[in-house]
């Protein structure tokens, strides 16, 4: 991928779509989880639940499904991406890592006490991205640096607007009632 070619404008665009798989994930989530809890209401040696009622099968499987298919919708807009032999496997590390990332986060809320829902500002606003990242590090590195490290923008827009669409989307979440907190 080339990101010179495009304006400040156009590759904060670009990054987006590249990352709506991860950014996608969570929202597909909410909508589809509550069913089949993950950690199936067992208690880990602490008392508290694993990982409590918000990781469910259903959210993670439905976000992830939904999150590398309307992502990939998107995607499409940026034709470079879809020639890309391994993309599928991308679609999955960014939307399947963002659940993964969420998830870890929610084993780590519970070991500090913190309840299902409860805020913890930074790690809720990460997680998910920082996941997404680590697992296309791990098994597309390739791909990822040719675009992540293309210039100070796609790095800038990741960290800096990520808390920002989180936050936005929780809240019209929380507005039209399919999420319980605007965070
Ligand atoms: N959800 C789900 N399964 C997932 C992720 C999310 O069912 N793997 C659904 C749950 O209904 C959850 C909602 O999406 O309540 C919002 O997700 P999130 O904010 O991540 O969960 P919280 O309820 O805040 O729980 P936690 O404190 O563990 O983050
Ligand atoms: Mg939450």
């Amino acid at each position: 991928m080339d990101l010179e070619s495009y304006s400040i404008l156009e590759c904060i665009f670009v990054v987006l779509l590249i990352m709506s798989p991860a950014y996608l994930a969570n929202t597909f989530a909410v909508l589809t989880g509550g069913k089949y809890p993950i950690d199936q209401g067992k208690l880990h040696n602490d008392g508290n639940r694993i990982l409590g009622d918000g990781k469910t099968w259903s959210g993670l499987i439905g976000g992830t499904i939904g999150g590398m298919i309307v992502g990939y919708g998107l995607i499409i807009l940026i034709h470079e991406f879809i020639w890309e032999s391994s993309n599928i496997l991308i679609l999955f590390l960014l939307s399947f890592g963002a659940l993964f990332g969420d998830m870890t986060a929610s084993f780590y809320k519970r070991r500090r006490n913190l309840q299902r829902g409860d805020k913890f500002a930074l790690l809720d606003m990460y997680d998910f991205i920082f996941m997404s990242l680590m697992l296309c590090f791990i098994f597309q590195r390739d791909w990822l640096l040719s675009w992540i490290l293309d210039g100070w923008v796609p790095l800038f827009t990741i960290l800096v607007l990520t808390p920002f669409l989180h936050r936005g989307v929780n809240i019209i979440g929380f507005k039209i009632g399919v999420k319980n907190e605007p965070w």
